[in-house]
């Protein structure tokens, strides 16, 4: 007789196959072990709301080390499980950007046992770099214009042979060096400005060289129109913000929406939103990135980034309860592409995956109130907006949110320690 010893079973009803449906999941050591109506165990744990996989988010900037006064892995993993995500992909653009393994090796040991969700850590492909990236790189970033501490991508890049054979997603933020540098304005006093010294036209240039790289598993980050979208085809996975697809340049936001690549014209954003609605779009990351108020104090030395983690998934539920976003587009551009990208067992109600889960209702819709978010700058263009927060998050069979509300001590671990797709 097999008897099957479970840690929990979870109950509720389940986003699975474009349908919510009540079932029973089975967790053992934090996987899910079996799915089904009638399923036993000895702890049960009923969750209200529409339950889906837990979120991921491939684009955050944690600040941790160098510029914890901004945001530090314990600030920003809280606000990311707060906002239903419970795994994060952390850029290297630290004060000392992640570009060997010694800093890298650095910034995991400082971030480990600090982080309430999963993490893995993205090093820096500087053009020259490729045989000191560490091996336990989660992805590779490239700048291929300058932005907040990064340095672009100039010239010549080597070792596109060593980078291609680390068998992860090439990231890469595609406002081409050159053109920015025709552009470049001083004195830019509003979001159109900032616009206008970084147009489109930089990004598309860019993508086309991001088009031309020899690699596999490329993914341009924040995409901001339809063109670049048309212009990568399907040479790379496409990655969109919530900010680039619902604000735009004439909005009344100042700094605190200065983010690179800029916010386009209301046309642009419109038509950004409609190709993401009619799935030409692959990925939806935050790119979280706090400053501080002094940083922001003044638009015209303003540091460029603006945070999203615990508002990427409330914002896009929102869309979905208003008719706008289709439930199996939110999924599977916001849970299910990320965590595949990244080949994690996560995003999938399916057995042998991570038991990661958040629930909401969607008659819950309300205001952001900036004051109530986790991150250390908590203001945000979205203050206002309407949106859908979880009740109920639960990282590896464990609640880490209940009634909206943190109760567990950091238990996210680095990505390279979970077991992969194979
Ligand atoms: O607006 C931005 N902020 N764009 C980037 O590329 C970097 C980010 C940051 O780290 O602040
Ligand atoms: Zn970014």
């Amino acid at each position: 007789m097999g008897f099957e010893m479970t840690d929990v079973i979870i109950s509720g009803s389940f986003y699975r196959e474009g349908k919510f449906e009540e079932l029973s999941v089975a967790v053992e050591d934090g996987i899910i072990r079996k799915i089904g109506k009638d399923v036993h165990g000895a702890k049960n744990i009923r969750i209200s709301g529409g339950i889906f996989p837990g979120a991921t988010d491939i684009h955050v900037h944690f600040r941790d080390p160098g510029e914890t006064h901004k945001e530090d892995f314990a600030s920003g993993s809280l606000s990311a499980i707060y906002g239903g995500t419970t795994t994060v992909f952390d850029m290297p653009n630290n004060v000392i950007p992640v570009t060997d393994y010694d800093v890298f090796e650095n910034k995991l040991s400082i971030v480990s046992g600090r982080s309430f969700c999963d993490f893995g850590l993205y090093s820096m492909y500087t053009g020259s770099n490729s045989s000191l990236i560490s091996s336990k790189s989660s992805g590779i970033k490239s700048y291929l214009g300058e932005s907040t501490n990064a340095t672009a991508v100039g010239g010549e890049m080597k070792g596109f042979d060593e980078i291609e054979k680390l068998p992860v997603p090439k990231v890469f933020h595609a406002e081409s060096f050159r053109c920015l540098k025709n552009h470049h304005t001083e004195g830019v006093k509003n979001l159109r400005e900032h616009n206008l010294s970084r147009p489109l036209e930089c990004e598309i240039d860019s993508l086309k060289d991001v088009k031309g790289f020899p690699l596999t598993r490329k993914i341009a980050a924040h995409i901001t129109s339809e063109d670049s979208a048309r212009t990568l085809g399907d040479s790379a996975l496409k990655e969109v913000t919530p900010h680039h697809l619902l604000l735009n340049d004439m909005d009344q936001h100042g700094s605190w929406a200065r983010v690179n690549p800029p916010l386009r014209e209301r046309e642009v954003q419109e038509k950004l939103l409609a190709a993401y609605l009619s799935g030409s779009m692959d990925i939806v990351s935050s790119d979280h990135a706090p400053h501080t108020e002094e940083d922001k104090e003044d638009f015209e030395f303003s540091k460029s980034g603006l945070i999203g983690v615990e508002t990427r998934i409330p914002l896009m539920l929102a869309l979905v309860k208003k008719g706008i976003l289709s439930m199996e587009r939110f999924y599977s551009t916001c849970i299910r592409n990320p965590a595949a990208a990244f080949g994690l067992r996560k995003g999938e109600l399916k057995e042998g995956y991570y038991a990661d889960f958040f629930a909401a209702n969607l008659s819950d819709m309300s205001g952001v109130k900036e004051r109530n978010l986790h991150s250390k700058t908590p203001f945000t263009p979205f203050n206002g907006f309407q949106s859908v927060f979880p009740n109920t998050v639960i990282l590896r069979g464990e609640v880490v949110i209940e009634n909206r509300e943190a109760i567990l001590e950091p238990m996210g671990r680095h990505v390279m320690d979970l077991r992969r797709v194979e």
